[in-house]
């Protein structure tokens, strides 16, 4: 293992300017940790971005490499984990002001990686990345609270969106028809088709607020990546018994319901934290992602770019622009 590794480094130049590059760090950048792990891949997810343009809520020191995901094979490591060993790390301080996954090599508690299942790649789990395992997170939840395919459609925001693709095409492979809710109905509409949606929608059909407490019965079921007023229009339209999951704020952090949905058609509201979900309930659910809901069309959901790729799909990212998932291959 050499001293020196690469990695993304965002650094503050002014009280609210960050750059980025990529550079060298060091092992002794790296906090104390038990679990030295050699990063061979990672992803792009929004909260990176974040991170990279120094939003508080997400890093606060600086220099930092973002990167919520990292799979690769351990360094060293406490019992339970032998040299070699392929291990996935998401979610918790990692790449928040922790060095992350857009480095060669991290280092953090034991209590922060699984070890890889059987039917995944290392690749294969970091084109999933956050973004697929919230996806996963949040149709587990449907199919716990009961939500059959007979029972209707499932609309999903943010459709072309990390979480909103994988969840397009798990509920697919799932056998339940999809409504997808896009911005971009022209340029995605080969590729949410190719994906498993029923129907595409564009997503300024739930950007209103009409001032009516309810809409027509028209979904099963919901799975919301953006919040604000397009979750509250998803509510308004679920079907009796139906449930919607919430794990995202791209277009809003808040939102206004009336109590209607709740106690006259029994709609449920179902939180989706991937971040500080326990880990035996991250391996329950990337058990889940290597058998029930391993999908065959993975690379055709990713494109796949190195360090030096990290800052223009940073920008893309934050504009909403991005199709699928953005793969971070760091031997590349
Ligand atoms: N709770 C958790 O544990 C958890 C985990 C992962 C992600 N998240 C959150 O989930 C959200 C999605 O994450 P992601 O990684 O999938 O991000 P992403 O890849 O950027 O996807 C978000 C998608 O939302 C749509 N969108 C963008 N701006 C919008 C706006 N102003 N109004 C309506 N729709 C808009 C776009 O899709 P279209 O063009 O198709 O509409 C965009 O591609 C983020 O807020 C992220 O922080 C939470």
């Amino acid at each position: 293992m050499s001293e020196k590794f690469r990695a993304l480094i965002i650094e503050k130049t002014e009280p609210k300017t960050f750059t980025r590059r990529v550079g060298e760090r060091t092992m002794a950048d790296l906090p104390e940790g038990e679990l030295v792990i050699k990063v061979q891949y990672s992803s792009l997810n929004y909260k990176d971005a974040l991170s990279a343009i120094g939003n508080p809520g997400v890093s606060r020191n600086f220099p930092h490499t973002p990167g919520i995901d990292a799979a690769g094979t351990v360094v060293s490591g406490p019992d339970g984990f032998n040299p070699g060993d392929e291990v996935i790390a998401i979610g918790f301080d990692l790449g928040m002001n922790t060095p992350g996954g857009y480095g060669e090599y991290v280092r953090i508690p034991a209590g922060w990686a699984v070890h890889k299942p059987a039917g995944l790649t290392l690749r294969e789990a970091m084109i999933m990345g956050t973004a697929g395992f919230t996806a996963a997170q949040s149709v587990d939840a449907l199919v716990t609270a009961g939500i059959k395919p007979e029972d209707g459609p499932i609309a999903i925001t943010g459709a072309t969106g990390g979480v909103g693709s994988v969840a397009v095409s798990i509920l697919s492979k799932l056998g339940y028809s999809v409504v997808a809710f896009t911005g971009k109905t022209e340029e995605a509409a080969d590729f949410l088709t190719s994906q498993g949606a029923t129907e595409i929608k564009h997503r300024s059909e739930l950007a209103e607020d009409n001032g009516r407490p309810m809409l027509r019965e028209t979904y099963a079921g919901g799975i919301d990546t953006v919040g604000g007023i397009p979750l509250s229009n998803l509510l308004k339209q679920t079907k009796y018994g139906g449930a919607v999951t919430c794990c995202g704020l791209v277009a809003g952090a808040s939102f206004e319901s009336s109590v209607f949905p709740f106690i006259l058609r029994g709609v449920s509201l179902l939180g989706i934290d991937s971040v500080e979900c326990p880990l035996s309930e991250k391996q329950r659910i990337w058990d889940k992602v290597a058998t029930d809901y391993k999908l065959d069309s993975l690379e055709a959901l990713s494109r796949e770019v190195g360090l030096e790729g990290v800052s223009d799909e940073i920008d893309k990212i934050l504009k909403g622009g991005q199709t699928g998932r953005v793969l971070v291959n760091l031997s590349l």
